[in-house]
């Protein structure tokens, strides 16, 4: 049987040379993997109750979607600098390929809400990490935090679990 890291392809020097950019459109686009990735995101969290479930622009919105109806959950975005109409928090951070701004609305989450973080991929761990700070600084309380894909190499494991995270990943 296939196997979620099956789906993904990798495409080599996007989008700069060098970067093995991990595409998990091909994994979306399959209605078989695409269930299996959903079901398999959840698996560590079954029993758990979550308010909502964040998602980080843009492949996090796909998955996140997806997880939160089948938890019952809300769902909230954390977006790149400028996208957002209302009143946000920002926090910068540096990606494996650039500088980076993301916002979250401040009305997003309440003080005491629990959280999983969702994305499709795991690279230095910088956006996550912003993620998280925003979620927290909310002053809500983030359970875990979900990818498709983990790039060890790259430290973001090493990075949120440094700061006490539980990572689930489904392949690496
Ligand atoms: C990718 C990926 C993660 C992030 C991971 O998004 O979807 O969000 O990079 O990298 P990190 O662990 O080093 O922070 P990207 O910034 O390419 O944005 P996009 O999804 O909007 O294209
Ligand atoms: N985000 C950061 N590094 C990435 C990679 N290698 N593939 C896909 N998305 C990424």
């Amino acid at each position: 049987m296939k196997k979620v890291e099956d789906y993904i392809r990798t495409i080599a020097d996007f989008p700069h040379e060098g970067i093995m950019f991990r595409d998990v459109t091909t994994l979306f686009a399959d209605p078989r993997g695409f269930r299996m990735a959903i079901d398999q995101l959840l698996h560590p969290y079954a029993g758990v109750r979550f308010d909502k479930v964040v998602g980080l622009e843009a492949r996090g919105f796909i998955l996140g979607g997806a997880v939160a109806h089948q938890l019952s959950a809300g769902f909230v975005p954390i977006r790149k600098k400028g996208k957002l109409p209302g009143r946000v928090i920002s926090e910068s951070y540096t990606l494996e390929y650039g500088e980076a701004v993301v916002e979250v609305h401040d009305d997003a989450l309440q003080a005491g809400e629990k959280v999983l973080v969702v994305d499709d991929l795991l690279a230095t761990g910088g956006t996550a990490e912003a993620g998280i700070k925003l979620c927290e600084r909310l002053g809500a309380e983030v359970i875990g935090c979900a990818f498709i894909v983990d790039l060890p190499d790259l430290g973001g494991r090493a990075k949120l679990e440094s700061l006490g995270m539980e990572v689930h990943a489904l392949c690496a």
